[in-house]
């Protein structure tokens, strides 16, 4: 099955814009659009009250945590806002009805972040901070103002699969996937064991729900072109080995301890160790989709599941984290690779990965 259709203007591949063929309630994309309705929210409903209190009690190096991570969540939450509508133009152009529902409500989902944390900035006193701290640092000029906005602003003019995948990978798997549930996760443990910032606890919540459901949409998209043609994992690959060492030097750079050691009591090889277990079980679904259907792809709804265990599993405690030896940020840049048609060799923390398709899962 072709998955490089473009549809002109006036030559649609359905008749009419009611056509039930081209609004699956089973698919992938669908289902997430369906959950993303059914769990609404509105950052105005959120009471910030305490979080201001909390927030002028703390002193000035867990503060400063506090605004580096909330700025980069900041920053993912805008860039993606901005730079994600040549997707959308791109999987309208193939037909991707279900798809094209679903980024539009993944754009509409980012806008809302954004206003949610920037809402919470200005409460707590310390939105004029807020440029410095989301435009400074090699590593986040990198990945948001360049890997981020190249790969997403190519599908204008290229919607081929490869490019879909760059852009994916970069948006859905490194940005959304690796940073943003990262750091949420260090922010869950902010909030609950030290019982403060209950409005922002429930940001987080409410942003971490929504953004599994990007990162799956990401996975089932890498998962269909890798079903179509087996060459694409080849391009998955690459391009998440291209950028993970990035990402995890980004967090490293954000929780670098200050001198009272790191705030909060965050452990940030445990979080950069976490970030490459859920990428591997993320890498590991898009290999069982080698050999299969597409049409089947469209149904089977594993991305999903995967973004759930990846909530629950151990971190250090499951098969998965046992198999990959932490990067470090030394390791960027990572060797150059010399085309997407290379064969790939696999890095040594995505041993085991590479082996047959598994079928259904
Ligand atoms: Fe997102």
């Amino acid at each position: 099955m072709s998955l490089t259709r473009e549809i002109e203007p006036g030559h649609h591949h359905e008749p009419g814009g009611n056509s039930r063929a081209g609004q699956r309630p089973d698919t992938v994309p669908r289902r997430l659009f369906r959950d993303g309705n059914a769990g609404f929210w509105n950052p105005d409903d959120i009471d910030l009250t305490q979080d201001e209190a909390d927030f002028a009690m703390l002193p000035a190096d867990e503060r400063r945590l506090i605004r580096v991570l909330i700025a980069n969540l900041l920053a993912a939450s805008e860039s993606v806002h901005q730079d994600l509508q040549p997707f959308v133009t791109a999987v309208a152009a193939e037909g991707r009805r279900d798809d094209e529902a679903y980024l539009t409500q993944l754009l509409f989902e980012e806008a809302k972040h954004a206003q949610a944390i920037r809402t919470w900035f200005e409460a707590v006193g310390i939105g004029d901070d807020l440029p410095w701290f989301a435009e400074s640092g090699a590593f986040r000029r990198r990945i948001f103002l360049e890997e981020l906005s190249w790969s997403l602003y190519a599908l204008t003019d290229d919607h081929s699969p490869a490019a879909q995948i760059r852009a994916s990978v970069t948006h859905n798997h490194i940005v959304e996937g690796s940073l943003a549930l990262t750091c949420y996760a260090a922010w869950g443990k902010i909030c609950q064991s030290h019982g403060i910032f209950p409005g922002l606890g429930k940001i987080i919540q409410h942003i971490a729900t929504d953004e599994r459901r990007h990162v799956a949409w990401g996975t089932f998209t890498c998962r269909r072109h890798v079903a179509a043609d087996d060459d694409n994992w080849t391009i998955v690959t690459l391009r998440t080995q291209e950028l993970l060492p990035l990402a995890t030097a980004l967090i490293t750079d954000m929780l670098t301890p200050v001198e009272s050691g790191t705030p909060f009591g965050i452990n940030t090889e445990a979080l950069t160790t976490r970030v490459l277990a859920r990428a591997t079980r993320r890498l590991r679904s898009i290999a069982q989709a080698r050999g299969r259907r597409v049409e089947e792809i469209d149904r089977d709804h594993s991305p999903m599941r995967v973004e759930d265990e990846n909530v629950t599993a151990r971190p250090g405690g499951d098969t998965v984290s046992q198999t990959v030896a932490p990067i470090k940020p030394q390791r960027w840049p990572p060797p150059p690779t010399t085309s997407s048609n290379s064969r790939y060799e696999p890095p040594a923390w995505e041993t085991g990965l590479t082996g047959a398709p598994t079928g259904s899962e």
